[in-house]
């Protein structure tokens, strides 16, 4: 899951004169912001450290992570000119990607090394609102308006996300996520209409790489039996569904991933060490599970808490 940073004094340190995107262009910085919860935690794998605006930065669109912001575009994408602009990814655009993944996956072993990229909906509502949104007005404007262009955008976008995760396995990942976040932001309905074939043409896609594939949204709940539709092997939850009822709306064979709630890390010990205990229990019904916060660490999370937490998945999960 998504650090979104700054938990980490020796991630702070690092960062300190570095901006995001420049942090995720460098490969020294790659490897070590991406090793760094691997030391500290022992966990049983490590996620590459990047973002999902990277691919597009890569293909020339000008835009920024700011602080306590999140993306921000300078030139949103609200039509025909705009949906031009975003050209095919090469893996030439994206060298420092196959550095620092076979650097990493070298250092790692046999520990698995996740890729990941952004799904096409949280990508397209970034391009078109221009930062982050709560509504997804403008997105929504174009997607219910213009069917065909929208239909133009989420192909180029997935097609950009697609080899941005090949370029992450043809270089040693073990395993990709697939981040469509904001999703959530959609009925069921419109899920299916308008992102789900593209969706499923990535998954497709990626089917002969025998990686396993994870797709994650937030606010999930209404939509995780299309989620596991689209094809993945694994299907993240957020915090909202416990995973016994989650496994029941996905399809069968579909393992989970989840689902503390990342704000539980700011209870008392006892609590974090029931509620965690809680949704292992209820991963039980589920075909597979990945123990993770139900979305990413906050900013403020006490790193002792993770160290806590991930001895206790340890314990709990060898019995
Ligand atoms: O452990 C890791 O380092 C994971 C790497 C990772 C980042 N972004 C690094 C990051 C991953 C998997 C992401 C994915 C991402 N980025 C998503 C999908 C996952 C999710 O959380 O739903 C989304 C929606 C984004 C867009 C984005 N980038 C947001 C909303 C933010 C937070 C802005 C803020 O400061 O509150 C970012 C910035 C970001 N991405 C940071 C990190 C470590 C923080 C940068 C900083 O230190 O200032």
């Amino acid at each position: 899951m998504r650090q979104a940073g700054r938990s980490l004094p020796e991630y702070r340190r690092v960062r300190a004169d570095v901006p995001m995107l420049e942090a995720c262009a460098r490969p020294d910085m790659i490897v070590e912001i991406t090793m760094q919860p691997v030391r500290r935690y022992d966990i049983d794998a490590a996620i590459y450290f990047s973002d999902i605006v990277v691919p597009l930065k890569a293909i020339g669109i000008d835009l920024d992570i700011k602080a306590g912001v999140g993306p921000v575009v300078a030139e949103p994408i609200r039509g025909a000119d705009g949906i031009k602009r975003l050209r095919e990814l090469e893996p030439d655009d994206v060298l420092f990607v196959t550095e620092a993944v076979g650097e990493l996956t070298e250092e790692l072993g046999d520990r698995p090394l996740i890729g990941f990229a952004g799904g096409p909906f949280t990508l397209a509502s970034y391009l078109i609102e221009g930062g982050p949104s709560k509504n997804h007005e403008r997105t929504k404007a174009l997607m219910y308006g213009e069917p065909d262009l929208w239909d133009e955008l989420m192909r180029r976008l997935s097609a950009i996300t697609l080899e941005f995760l090949r370029v992450q396995i043809a270089a040693g990942a073990s395993a990709v996520q697939l981040f469509d976040s904001w999703v959530g932001a959609l009925s069921a309905e419109d899920y299916r209409t308008c992102v789900l074939p593209h969706a499923s043409w990535i998954f497709e896609q990626l089917s002969g790489s025998e990686v396993p594939r994870i797709h994650f949204g937030v606010g999930t709940g209404e939509l995780l039996g299309l989620l596991s539709e689209a094809g993945a092997d694994v299907v993240g939850v957020d915090w909202r569904v416990p995973l016994d009822k989650a496994a029941q709306r996905v399809q069968p064979g579909t393992a989970l991933q989840g689902n503390l709630d990342p704000a539980v890390l700011f209870a008392p010990w006892e609590v974090i060490a029931e509620r965690a205990r809680d949704v292992i229990a209820r991963g039980r019904a589920a075909e597979g599970h990945i123990f993770n916060l139900g979305h990413g660490v906050l900013p403020t999370t006490d790193p002792d808490m993770l160290a806590r937490l991930t001895h206790l998945v340890h314990e709990e999960s060898a019995r």
